[in-house]
């Protein structure tokens, strides 16, 4: 049986079949480089706020809780920001009856100027926005938060963080790389704010007995997360 041979007649078109190849491989190697450039997955994306609010500070240093401010988190779709109220409960300098509060830390501060300002006015801080899904995927803290899911799998370390940044893609591959497996993620409920929680002695199964005691299970369906 002999070997098969293009005809002769392709050889003056080598150069276009080349070319085409050529072609191809910028394309997909563009595609790639769109795909993982961080402006398509907002990693790294760290916009200024009206107010200089440190989470190293207050979440960091100071070791407030996630929920003092976040409070929504455990209860509702999406984790609240706190109004200024919640900052004035210890950055006020007189209370509503011009009583000096107990606790009244900075309160000349040129940094909290907008916070005043819109305790003055009632017109709310504008804080930008860090992380953003596209509206037809859904996400819900809740869910997570309560079964074990720490708040440092998908946003860091917020707690070391001057300014808030974006650290995952939050692209579906994110989501589903733990969706398909989720045990290795699962702390106790109790930990999720916790950010620096590491298993101690003795809880080398400890996502597996947190998967098992709140009967988690892979969620992959698209329905989940395209509703
Ligand atoms: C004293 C109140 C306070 C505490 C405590 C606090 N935060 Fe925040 N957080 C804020 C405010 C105010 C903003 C909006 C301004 C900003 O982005 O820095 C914010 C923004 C964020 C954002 C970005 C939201 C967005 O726009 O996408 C994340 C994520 C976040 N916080 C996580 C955490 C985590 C995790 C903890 C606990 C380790 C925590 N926060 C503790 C007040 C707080
Ligand atoms: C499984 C991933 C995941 C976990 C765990 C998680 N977040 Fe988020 N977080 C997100 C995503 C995704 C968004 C963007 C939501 C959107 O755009 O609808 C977000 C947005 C936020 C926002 C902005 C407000 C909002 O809801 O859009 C804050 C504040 C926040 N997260 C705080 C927290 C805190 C505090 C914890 C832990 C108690 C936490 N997150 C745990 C994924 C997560
Ligand atoms: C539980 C008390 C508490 C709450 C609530 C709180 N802070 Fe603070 N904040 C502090 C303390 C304490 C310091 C000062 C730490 C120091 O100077 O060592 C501080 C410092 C600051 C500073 C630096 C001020 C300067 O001039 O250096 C800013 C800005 C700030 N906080 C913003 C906020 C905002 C915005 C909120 C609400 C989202 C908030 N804080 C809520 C306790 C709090
Ligand atoms: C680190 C692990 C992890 C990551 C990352 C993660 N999830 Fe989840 N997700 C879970 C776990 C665990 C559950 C609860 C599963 C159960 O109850 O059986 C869950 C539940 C959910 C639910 C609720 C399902 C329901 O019907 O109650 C939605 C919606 C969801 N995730 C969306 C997302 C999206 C969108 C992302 C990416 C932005 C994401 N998740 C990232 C672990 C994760
Ligand atoms: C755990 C949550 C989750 C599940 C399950 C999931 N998706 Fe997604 N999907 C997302 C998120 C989040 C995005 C948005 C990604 C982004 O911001 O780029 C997305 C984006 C998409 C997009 C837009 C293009 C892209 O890739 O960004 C398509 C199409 C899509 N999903 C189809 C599906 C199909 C089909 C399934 C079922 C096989 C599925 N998804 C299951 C979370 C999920």
């Amino acid at each position: 049986m002999s070997r098969f041979h293009f005809p002769a007649w392709i050889n003056p078109l080598l150069p276009a079949v080349v070319g085409f190849l050529g072609i191809g491989a910028l394309y997909y190697t563009g595609l790639f480089a769109y795909a993982v450039h961080p402006a398509t997955s907002d990693v790294g994306y760290r916009p200024e706020q009206p107010v200089p609010f440190s989470h190293a500070l207050h979440a960091g240093r100071l070791k407030m809780d996630c929920r003092y401010c976040h409070n929504t988190v455990e209860v509702a779709a999406h984790a609240a920001i706190p109004p200024v109220g919640t900052c004035l409960n210890c950055h006020q300098g007189v209370d509503q009856n011009g009583q000096s509060p107990t606790v009244a830390i900075h309160v000349n501060s040129l940094k909290l100027q907008p916070i005043r300002e819109s305790a003055a006015t009632g017109q709310s801080v504008v804080w930008r926005k860090v992380h953003d899904l596209p509206d037809y995927a859904y996400f819900n803290h809740s869910a997570h938060v309560t079964r074990g899911v720490s708040c440092v799998s998908c946003h860091g370390r917020v707690d070391r963080m001057e300014v808030v940044e974006q650290k995952a893609t939050l692209a579906m591959g994110f989501c589903l790389k733990c969706h398909r497996n989720p045990t290795p993620s699962l702390r106790p409920v109790d930990e999720v704010t916790n950010l620096a929680w590491e298993p101690g002695p003795g809880q080398e199964n400890i996502g597996q007995e947190v998967a098992e005691s709140l009967r988690i299970h892979p969620q992959e369906n698209c329905s989940t997360c395209h509703r």
